[in-house]
């Protein structure tokens, strides 16, 4: 019998395309999102298949799932800067209530759950590459702090569970990962250049550009993910890609690959925006037998291609979202 997975955040940019490799796995999948960053474009393709169903539902409230579930990806929550700034009482609560109903949830139907945790867990760190012994640096009353403070309590109640409720848990911790379907001008360093690069404007480049990046291509992501999940691994796994770069290399690097006579332009750093980001990934390699194997200029070429073959209407749609209906409360 086919082994039914809940992924929350699934039509979100990572979520999506878990739903599409669970479904070539042959999982039945139960994709569940309440669309606040999220678009169902990016699930639509799946919409009449018939190993999946969408739940529009927030997981703040109460979540139920009937029938039997063996697994769960717990991937709803803001993502990018931009989002989790403007929706920052949306982002605590998904990390932390959200993240309680999934656990509850797992617990009740005896199913394994992974929860997506976050680089910012290591918050603007003082040790470099971080691996998954370091405690981190983070401000929990800087801006950024709504988001890194909500995936740390994420990381910790997960943990509470599996130790005292003996729950299988596992928990990845994801590090900048970019490929079609991400959401543009998501105060992200490659949808911004994207985005940029597309609108014929010139690249914006924050501080003096000597600030580091590593970025992982969404497959190699998935892949990461999906051998994770199915370990018996239960403390944090970095999953990313430790090539690093500074964002003035990328931005050049950008212009190269677009064919543009874009110009860099500089711009005053971000309040608590990390210096230094690279994952050191020897445990996922000895645990999980897993590295990225997509280079650079290969997802790049295939991210600014799926960007530009989207219409001017798509792309200004990826760019702007309403959030208004979602901050009542
Ligand atoms: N993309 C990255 O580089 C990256 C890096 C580190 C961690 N992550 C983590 O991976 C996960 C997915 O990130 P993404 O880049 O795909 O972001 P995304 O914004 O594209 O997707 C998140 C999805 O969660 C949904 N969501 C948010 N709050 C919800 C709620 N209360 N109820 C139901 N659905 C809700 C959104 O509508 C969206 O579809 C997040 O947990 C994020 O913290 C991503």
């Amino acid at each position: 019998m086919a082994k039914r997975i809940l992924i929350t955040g699934a039509a979100g940019f990572l979520g999506s395309h878990l739903c599409d490799r669970f479904i070539k796995e042959g999982f039945e999948v139960i994709g569940m999102d309440n669309l606040i960053t999220g678009d169902l474009r990016n699930i639509e393709h799946l919409i009449k298949n018939k190993n999946f169903e969408f739940h529009h539902h927030d997981i703040t409230k109460f979540v139920h799932v009937a029938g039997e579930l063996d697994y769960i990806l717990h991937f709803a929550s803001p993502a990018s800067p931009i989002d989790y700034l403007k929706i920052p009482i949306q982002t605590l609560k998904v990390g932390s209530i959200g993240t309680l109903h999934c656990l509850g949830l797992a617990k009740e139907k005896n199913a394994r759950i992974l929860i997506a945790s976050t680089s910012e867990v290591y918050g603007d760190p003082l040790v470099h590459p971080q691996n998954e012994e370091y405690y981190g640096n983070v401000n929990a009353i800087g801006p950024r702090g709504v988001y890194d403070e909500a995936k740390r309590f994420q990381e910790s109640i997960t943990m509470a569970y599996h130790r005292f409720h003996g729950l299988e848990t596992r928990i990845a911790r994801i590090f900048n990962t970019y490929g079609p379907r991400m959401r543009l001008n998501d105060g992200r360093v490659i949808p911004a250049f994207i985005g940029q690069a597309l609108r014929g404007e010139n690249l914006t480049v924050f501080g003096d550009g000597t600030q580091t990046r590593s970025f992982c291509f969404v497959d190699d992501q998935v892949e990461g993910i999906y051998r994770l999940l199915l370990s018996d691994y239960s403390d944090p796994v970095n999953i990313g890609n430790p090539h690093e770069i500074t964002i003035l290399d990328f931005a050049k690097e950008i212009i190269n690959l677009t064919g543009t006579d874009q110009k860099i332009v500089y711009k005053e750093l971000p309040k608590d925006d990390p210096m230094q980001r690279q994952p050191d990934i020897t445990r996922a390699k000895e645990i999980l037998n897993w590295e990225p194997k997509v280079s650079r200029a290969e997802g790049m070429k295939i991210t600014y291609e799926y960007f530009k073959g989207l219409s001017d209407d798509e792309l200004q749609k990826r760019e702007h979202k309403d959030f208004s209906e979602h901050i009542r409360r």
